[in-house]
């Protein structure tokens, strides 16, 4: 039975590549990204490239929950099954003065892109992965983790890209644990990654205060395409891996408190949307 994988943000970088890697593997292929125009031309060019017809793409800002819950109901209104869902899409650090911005929402916006967004998309998209099982969530997080203080998860103190990028990576982590204990049964698996350390995508080389890039395209693409692919991982659950290797995450990932009161503050935030 051909395999159904929806990637946020695969009109560039990561998950491009490795939407383009799973093409070729006769995947169908669910493109994601949040501008109609650049969305048809990758869309074109990905089944020109490929030879595989079997991709189609979606528009959604990320940005916005009313935005990220319409992909949720077109995908459940479009597909029988889902096999894996990428929460690729994501924010990086801009320039180092940058001030605090604000999703469409109100909330702040590397939380909203980089992880409500993909909380809300899992969370809507559940029950079609569970009729899907063996199904796999992989949450593409960063080795980039700052501990999030619940008394200021939108930091109106203390702001800075950095900061907001590192909260909004170990934000993914510490969900994808909490839902790991609470799906795996299902036979939903969750696991997150960091890809590799500085690709040469947009968020790297278009960002003022990160160091030049250090590894490939294609070296994050080699981690997540194993964690999409490989029958290795089909039993592994609520693991962080670093490329290729399983580590630790922060500690915050796996504190019981820190995962209720992420869960608790999500449901808060998207109850509007939802
Ligand atoms: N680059 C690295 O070294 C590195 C290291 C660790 C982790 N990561 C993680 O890897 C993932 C992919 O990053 P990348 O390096 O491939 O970055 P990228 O080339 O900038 O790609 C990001 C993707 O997300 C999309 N996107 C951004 N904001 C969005 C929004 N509001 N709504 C919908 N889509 C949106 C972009 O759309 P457009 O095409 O319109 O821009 C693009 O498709 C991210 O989660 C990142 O945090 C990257």
């Amino acid at each position: 039975m051909t395999k159904i994988v929806l990637i946020t943000g695969s009109t560039d970088g990561l998950g491009k590549a490795v939407a383009e890697r799973l093409a070729r593997q006769d995947w169908k292929i669910l493109l994601h990204g949040r501008s109609e125009d650049k969305g048809t031309a990758v869309l074109a060019e990905m089944r020109e490239l490929t030879g595989n017809d079997d991709i189609y793409y979606f528009n959604a800002d990320l940005s916005s929950l009313a935005d990220t819950k319409r992909l949720a109901d077109e995908i459940l209104a479009t597909q029988k099954r889902l096999d894996v869902l990428i929460n690729n899409a994501g924010i990086g650090p801009r320039a180092p003065d940058s001030i605090r911005s604000l999703s469409k929402d109100g909330n702040e916006l590397f939380l909203s892109v980089n992880y409500l967004a993909g909380y809300l998309l899992a969370r809507q998209l559940l029950p079609l992965l569970s009729k899907s099982a063996p199904s796999r969530v992989i949450n593409v997080a960063s080795i980039a983790q700052v501990p999030l203080n619940f008394d200021d998860i939108m930091l109106d103190n203390d702001y800075s890209d950095y900061r907001a990028y590192s909260q909004s990576k170990l934000a993914q982590i510490i969900h994808t644990n909490t839902m790991a204990e609470q799906y795996t049964d299902l036979g939903v698996t969750f696991n997150s990654l960091h890809p590799a350390t500085l690709m040469s995508t947009n968020m790297v080389t278009n960002s003022t205060s990160l160091p030049d890039s250090m590894s490939t395209v294609d070296d994050g693409a080699d981690a997540l395409e194993r964690l999409v692919v490989s029958d290795a991982i089909a039993q592994k659950s609520g693991c962080y891996f670093n490329e290729q290797n399983e580590e630790k995450a922060n500690a915050q990932a796996y504190d019981a408190d820190a995962q209720k009161q992420l869960m608790a503050a999500s449901e808060m935030l998207i109850k509007n949307a939802i």
